[in-house]
């Protein structure tokens, strides 16, 4: 097969959205709440809202706080509301990102720079976060020339502050928790995590991607959430993402810090160029207003009282699934997770092939490795299936073969090899290659 190119004559309207519905048919079933994750669903309604939002600002850029006063107005006020859910007051700042790897991004780069300022005898910066944190912590210390230092999480798979204190060199400029872990749902214990960043008066990071439009709303439906946001003493920066559980299409997060004078080593600006001074305060250059014309409306119409109902759905969903799972001999869910998310395994079973086998009746479910387990974020939507999920995992677990089982679909077999490989340097070969091939022009 050779490069695809453009056709030298236009197709018409029809056959393009043809051709674009027709790309979909091996997507995964999601309207039907099929998926446990990289789709949030809060239901038609809302979906409606965020399309025709984004689609009043689909075309205008971000990069000119000049020509469109009317962005600038939405993110602040989305940053301004993100800022009043996470414990923040009147000197809380933040700015509008793309997603949650940007946040976290930079977070980590406004940390750096912070430190170069406050300890210029650290040339070699180095931060410490439990292993259960998001890979974007990894991406950005990649990206950034910080060193990552990972410590063991406890038996709640909660962070354990003593490894994390034991990591602690000299050079360590940052330490990192998460509110909620995405493999596992948890909330790290971040009161105890700030003492030790007060107590060496280092920056201390709470990724709340996962948990920053969730958490606040469980709370207040009487759910027991351990603190995790600016009303605790010692954190410094936060990010939550909008695209997740406040249900706007991909591309909006939120990035805070406790005062601007953390924020203000996050802003780029040059002020030489020939095409005027160029300041922006994240990695994007030209942002897509749609996003944040989704954001703005999705917060605005829904309120307080939407995003409750919405958490309540999800909440009763996850205790319905948690406890459906548990009961099962085979299966169980791996601690006690705080919010909605979580994830199950097995001693008995392979839990690969559970979640192939699942596939081939349309659920969707993340292999998860290190220990294996299978991943669930719940939407609001799941409450109305969680009872045809049970009764499919009931039905298929039983014929699923052992965990040590050499008999196994492709898709299970690849997960159990990858998860098992002790040259953990081989496995990251191979998801380079993986990826290198995937995206292959042709
Ligand atoms: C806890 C946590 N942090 C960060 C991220 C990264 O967010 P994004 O995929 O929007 O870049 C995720 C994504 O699931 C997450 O769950």
């Amino acid at each position: 097969m050779g490069q695809i190119s453009l056709p030298k004559k236009g197709m018409t309207r029809e056959d393009v959205f043809n051709s674009l519905t027709s790309f979909k048919s091996d997507d995964v079933k999601w309207h039907e709440g099929q998926l446990f994750g990289l789709v949030y669903e809060a239901g038609p309604e809302v979906e409606e809202l965020v399309k025709e939002a984004s689609a009043l600002f689909l075309i205008e850029n971000g990069l000119s706080p000049m020509a469109f006063p009317s962005l600038v107005k939405m993110e602040t006020d989305v940053v301004s509301i993100v800022i009043s859910l996470s414990g923040g007051d009147d000197e809380t700042v933040g700015s509008f990102t793309s997603g949650g790897t940007e946040s976290i991004f930079m977070a980590l780069k406004a940390a750096r720079d912070w430190a170069r300022h406050t300890y210029p005898r650290i040339k070699e910066p180095e931060m410490v976060v439990p292993v259960t944190a998001h890979p974007a912590w990894n991406k950005a210390a990649h990206y950034l020339g910080v060193k990552i230092n990972m410590t063991a999480v406890k038996d709640d798979l909660r962070a354990d502050v003593a490894a994390m204190k034991n990591a602690i060199t000299k050079n360590t400029i940052i330490l990192g928790g998460t509110a909620v872990t995405y493999p596992h749902g948890m909330v790290d214990p971040i009161e105890e995590i700030a003492a030790l960043a007060e107590k060496k008066n280092l920056w201390l990071h709470v990724d709340a991607c996962l948990g920053g439009l969730m958490l606040p709303f469980l709370k207040r439906l009487g759910n027991e959430i351990p603190p995790y946001d600016f009303s605790v003493p010692g954190v410094t920066s936060m990010s939550a993402d909008i695209h997740k559980y406040a249900y706007t299409p991909k591309g909006v997060s939120t990035v805070m810090y406790r005062n601007r004078d953390f924020r203000k080593f996050q802003i780029f600006a040059y002020a030489d160029w020939s095409g005027g001074v160029y300041a922006t305060p994240c990695l994007a250059g030209a942002r897509p207003g749609g996003n944040m014309a989704a954001a703005w409306a999705v917060l605005h119409y829904l309120g307080e009282e939407g995003f409750m109902a919405l958490a309540q759905k999800a909440r009763a969903a996850t205790e319905k699934l948690i406890k459906g799972i548990n009961a099962m001999p085979q299966l169980y869910v791996l601690g006690d997770p705080d919010a909605t998310v979580f994830a199950f395994g097995s001693d008995e079973i392979n839990i690969y092939e559970l979640s192939a086998r699942m596939a081939e009746r349309g659920w969707h479910i993340e292999a998860q490795q290190l220990p294996p387990s299978l991943h669930m974020t719940v939407s609001p939507v799941h409450l109305s299936i969680a009872d045809k999920f049970l009764d499919d995992l009931r039905r298929i677990t039983p014929e699923v073969p052992p965990a040590d089982s050499q008999d196994l679909s492709e898709q299970a077999a690849m997960y159990a090899m990858l998860g098992t490989m002790p040259d953990r340097s081989m496995a990251r070969e191979f998801a380079v290659e993986y990826i290198n091939n995937l995206y292959r022009v042709s």
